[in-house]
């Protein structure tokens, strides 16, 4: 039998808005409420404890991916999976061996130099000592270069990738009109096409150039499933990030002791990294479905049953992070956060992540920025899987 007492708790989450405001302190109730709580709006048991989280996104094989990861694809059969995050073992296996090369330690260290410059450069643009907009003015700017780089899109195009990633997101603006969000993706998957067609042709020295050529004992990425790949990487690397910086310096705003920490100390800004992404949560939650009858922290989950890994929830969790779970401190550690995930489809593009926060960070530091000043209300986004900052204006400090 299910254990399913927790209904009005969990209806809340039903609620579009939940994002919105504050929702820590019903996360704080969903983890008190028990090791899964059952949503009956929704159909769906909730996990927002980091033991059960991390348990459930671990097992692959009893908590599978294929019936979806977002809890709108509850009941959706997809005849080819949309992403490769909808893909089990041991297609998801073959997968991430095919694509992990391209994300490789040596391919990511090879690129810092250049994304550090490219954060040295766009702070050095950015106006201190009065108010500006952190996303629209930094924050959303780093991501898109990248990825852009990364993925050989021509600089004159990297404007569009905003565009572009803006209208997979359900929940932005752009999503919410059908014809404009149909438009930009038909751009997106056209601008993607050719750079494969012209990678098959003359290799370059970039990720999709990488992936058409990578071959693993004869086997190699269909053309399907490449185009698959590179839809889901220039979104899953450009909100993802963006919105970690906004947040994480948004963080700094509001924890006004903890910049002057890192100014102090640089060698924190590993550990920074790491709060920022475990304070911000960039997505929100994922989902899995049992494959068999199972038992999560000790509620029986019947198979077919689906469950939202709610990270945001587990990276406040005081049984893993202490009593000081809801305090930003920028010199965490240990902090076993889930921001990327966990288990085998951990995030592909963490170590890329890692360096751009950090690298932003460096670029403030090095630009001699002393505080970071609240100057306005932040406006954040309405999507119940990217916790999203969409506008927050500061006052980077030098004097
Ligand atoms: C702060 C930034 C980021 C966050 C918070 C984030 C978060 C996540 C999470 C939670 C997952 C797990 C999916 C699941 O379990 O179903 C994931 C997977 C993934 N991420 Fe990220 N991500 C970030 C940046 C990036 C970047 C920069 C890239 C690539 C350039 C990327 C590419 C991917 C891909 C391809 C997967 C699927 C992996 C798989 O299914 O095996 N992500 N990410």
């Amino acid at each position: 039998m299910n254990d399913r007492r927790h209904e009005p708790l969990t209806e809340q989450l039903a609620d579009e808005v939940f994002p919105h405001d504050d929702p820590f302190p019903l996360y704080a109730g969903l983890r008190a409420a028990g090791p899964l709580v059952w949503n009956a709006t929704g159909g769906y048991w909730v996990a927002a404890r980091h033991a059960e989280v991390t348990a459930v996104g671990a097992d692959a094989t009893r908590f599978c991916s294929g019936r979806g990861i977002l809890t709108f694809e509850i009941g959706v059969e997809y005849p080819t999976p949309p992403t490769m995050m909808h893909t089990d073992p041991p297609a998801h296996t073959r997968y991430r061996a095919l694509v992990q090369p391209a994300f490789g330690r040596r391919v990511v260290r090879a690129l810092e130099p250049t994304i550090r410059a490219a954060a040295t450069k766009l702070v050095s643009q950015v106006r201190t000592d009065e108010p500006i907009d952190i996303v629209a003015d930094l924050a959303a700017i780093l991501p898109v270069q990248v990825i852009g780089m990364v993925l050989g899109i021509p600089e004159s195009e990297w404007h569009r990738v905003w565009a572009w990633s803006e209208a997979s997101i359900p929940g932005t603006e752009t999503w919410a009109d059908p014809d404009r969000r149909n438009a930009l993706r038909a751009e997106m998957t056209a601008e993607l096409a050719n750079l494969v067609a012209s990678a098959r042709v003359t290799p370059r020295d970039d990720v999709i150039s990488q992936l058409v050529h990578e071959d693993l004992d004869g086997d190699r990425l269909s053309d399907d499933e490449l185009a698959m790949f590179l839809n889901q990487l220039l979104v899953a690397g450009n909100e993802t990030t963006r919105n970690a910086i906004s947040g994480g310096l948004v963080a700094f705003s509001e924890h006004t002791d903890q910049w002057p920490r890192l100014v102090g100390d640089r060698a924190l800004v590993d550990t920074a990294t790491d709060e920022i992404l475990r304070w911000t949560t960039p997505v929100i939650a994922f989902m899995r479905t049992a494959t068999v009858d199972a038992n999560v922290g000790g509620v029986p989950v019947a198979a077919g049953d689906p469950i939202l890994m709610l990270y945001a929830s587990a990276n406040r969790d005081e049984d893993e992070f202490g009593l000081d779970a809801d305090t930003f401190r920028v010199d965490r550690s240990p902090n076993h956060h889930v921001a990327f995930g966990f288990g085998p489809h951990f995030c592909l593009g963490a170590a890329l992540a890692r360096i751009e926060i950090a690298a932003t960070l460096d670029a403030l530091l090095d630009a001699g920025v002393t505080a970071i000043d609240t100057a306005g209300a932040v406006q954040r986004s309405r999507s119940t899987i990217i916790a999203g900052v969409t506008n927050a204006p500061v006052v980077l400090r030098t004097r």
